[in-house]
């Protein structure tokens, strides 16, 4: 084994340690310790063709907190992360635990990865919150069984608001799989004052030189576990159709909500991906709202 560090749990089985998975890289880009030799080889390689990926990954990150931070503030407090990764800072658990007005969290992680579930089991049980936070292994592009999973139905009340995170995982659903409807499918369980917040990987609005690289990278996935698609934001918008698209709209990743913390690396990183967060119209059922979000037009 030269898993990268012995903090992370040994691989499960069923693990694929031959092909460089999509949680694993994206653990190593951020220099986390839970991926393998044939991740690391592939992360490397990735930094040759497009060197903002590391940038690119933190603001990701970011952006997914900054996202929870914020429905946390509009007293939210069910969340269902789709694709959740392999578990590191900022994990939406400890945002929820972290959020002095949150009482009562609940909290959804999914993967299909065995790395990524196995770890998150490992620090859900390390931490004690599993009375509140679960994980279930399982292919998103399967919503009956991720809503219909017995954690899933345990942790989570659909007639109350739910964000639903889907950060940086839907460039990798494509081919026969109608994304559109599929996120469709999750956006019909939702209440009135549920989020839908996604990142997407894209190259319709940067500079050339940096399109042509991350379109190398990429391709570069399907020798992976996870080919990978590129979308325009022509092609991203209707997934949020019949939400409201919450301030500041569908934008760059530097641009949704920035805070001070955001470097100048993850801002030219922004232009690669496309993010947002819609919200369910209608009244809620619960007090949380009362008050009415800042929204832009979809
Ligand atoms: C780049 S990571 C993103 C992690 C996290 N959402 C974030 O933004 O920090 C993508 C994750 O999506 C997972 N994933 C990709 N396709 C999936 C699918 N069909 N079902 C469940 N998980 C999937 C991968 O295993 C990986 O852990």
């Amino acid at each position: 084994m030269d898993k990268a560090s012995e903090d992370a749990p040994d691989a499960p089985a069923s693990v694929n340690l031959e092909a460089a998975s999509a949680a694993r890289i994206y653990d190593a880009y951020l220099g986390g310790t839970t991926n393998w030799a044939v991740d690391r080889a592939f992360a490397e390689q990735a930094v040759k063709q497009f060197p903002l990926i590391k940038p690119l990954a933190r603001a990701n990150r970011r952006f997914l907190g900054r996202v929870v931070h914020a429905a946390l503030d509009r007293g939210i407090t069910q969340f269902l992360d789709l694709g959740s990764g392999v578990p590191t800072a900022g994990n939406v658990h400890e945002a929820v635990a972290a959020h002095e007005r949150t009482v009562g969290g609940k909290v959804v992680y999914v993967d299909y990865e065995p790395v990524a579930v196995a770890h998150a089991e490992h620090i859900l049980a390390q931490q004690d919150v599993l009375s509140w936070a679960g994980i279930v292994r399982a292919d998103l592009r399967e919503p009956k069984v991720v809503l219909g999973d017995r954690t899933t139905v345990r942790l989570l009340d659909f007639s109350l608001p739910v964000c639903v995170l889907m950060v940086s995982v839907l460039h990798f659903v494509g081919g026969e799989t109608d994304v559109a409807a599929l996120v469709g499918r999750y956006r019909e369980r939702l209440a009135p004052g549920s989020w839908l917040g996604l990142s997407h990987i894209c190259n319709d609005d940067s500079e050339p030189d940096g399109a042509a690289q991350l379109a190398r990278l990429a391709a570069q996935y399907s020798t992976t576990q996870n080919p990978a698609f590129l979308r325009t934001r022509a092609e991203v918008e209707p997934w949020f159709d019949g939400l409201a698209v919450l301030s500041p709209g569908i934008v760059h990743l530097a641009d949704w909500r920035p805070d001070d913390e955001i470097t100048a690396a993850e801002k030219e990183a922004g232009p690669f991906m496309w993010c947002g967060v819609g919200e369910v119209p209608g009244q809620r059922s619960d007090a949380a709202g009362v008050h009415r979000p800042q929204r832009t037009g979809p």
